[in-house]
């Protein structure tokens, strides 16, 4: 079987075979060839084996960079176990700065096992190496940490837990307010001037909010009584229970009445603000009452 050389080749062991010519006397220009053609197929063999044995290395490497990702992961669960003993030797009630604390310690210990990155040691296994301000992946909250990828996982410093981040997956807020007089008693204020309604959570039309997801959210209403004393309650609905009140505001005749309140609601969590007593006062147009409510923080995780 004659093999066939790429064409470079052939000049190059043309050229060889001309040294050998010279060198190797007694050989036919024939012999010379055969005697080269045995020589490429060893070289062949010699460079597959030594490639063979370079993916042997490379495969070691790897699994080597695997196994140090283990091994952090490992020396993390322990710390997180040892902080879970400590902890649970702890006495119950906490100060505020001590339970800030020890969040932040159990934060600084989270470490994940989905895609987003709970931890700087999740950060240093998906391939982070620069040190500098993360993003990760909270309980319910996106939070900040410095990551120090200068020490070893295992170091106290290589996390340093900076606080929440405020991020919401979309905002919401509403202002609404009643053009007219208001005297319907017992029954759920409509808006007819909407300032505001980002979300279109407030129906304006049957005066309910709606919670787009689970948070903290902050309402205010404030209104002028007519005539006579007027009564106002905010209610919330949970779920599928009944609507509980929540506030009440009262007002004497051409007085104000107010009330806020900053509550934590579940994705479908109803509020809505009734009308008990007398008139709400918006005789001329003149804009007297208002209805805000806004979404402070969002559980982005977990609910
Ligand atoms: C939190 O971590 C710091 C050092 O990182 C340590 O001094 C402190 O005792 C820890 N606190 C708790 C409550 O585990
Ligand atoms: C109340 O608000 C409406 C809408 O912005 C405005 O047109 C109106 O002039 C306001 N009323 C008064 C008395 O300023």
């Amino acid at each position: 079987m004659i093999r066939r050389f790429p064409v470079v080749l052939q000049l190059s062991l043309l050229v060889v075979a001309w040294i050998n010519s010279q060198v190797i006397a007694g050989l036919t220009v024939d012999e010379q060839l055969e005697q080269l053609r045995i020589n490429y197929i060893k070289m062949e063999q010699i460079l597959a084996a030594k490639d063979s044995r370079l993916k042997s290395l490379e495969l070691k490497v790897q699994h080597q960079g695997i196994l140090e990702a283990q091994m952090i992961r490992l020396e993390t669960e322990v710390n997180q176990m040892k902080a879970q003993a400590i902890r649970a030797q702890e006495p119950r009630l906490l100060t505020a700065q001590q339970q800030s604390r020890s969040n932040s310690n159990a934060t600084s210990l989270r470490q994940g096992t989905t895609q987003l990155p709970k931890s700087c040691v999740d950060l240093k296994i998906m391939g982070h190496t620069l040190s500098g301000m993360f993003l990760i992946k909270g309980v319910k909250t996106v939070e900040t940490v410095f990551c120090d990828f200068t020490l070893a996982a295992t170091d106290p410093n290589f996390q340093t837990w900076i606080g929440y981040a405020d991020i919401k997956s979309s905002p919401d807020s509403f202002h609404a307010q009643r053009v007219g007089l208001y005297d319907a008693v017992n029954t759920v204020v409509p808006y007819n001037l909407i300032r505001l309604n980002i979300g279109n959570d407030l129906n304006p039309l049957t005066g309910v909010f709606v919670a787009p997801k689970a948070g903290r959210y902050y309402f205010a209403f404030t209104g002028l009584g007519w005539a006579t004393y007027v009564k106002v309650q905010l209610q919330m609905k949970v779920g599928s229970a009944d609507w509980i009140k929540i506030g009440e505001a009262h007002g004497a005749a051409w007085n104000t009445m107010a009330l806020q309140s900053t509550l934590q609601l579940a994705k479908g969590d109803q509020i809505r603000l009734v009308h008990l007593l007398g008139v709400i006062h918006d005789a001329d147009g003149n804009n007297f009452s208002d209805f805000v409510g806004f979404l402070l923080e969002e559980d982005v995780f977990g609910c």
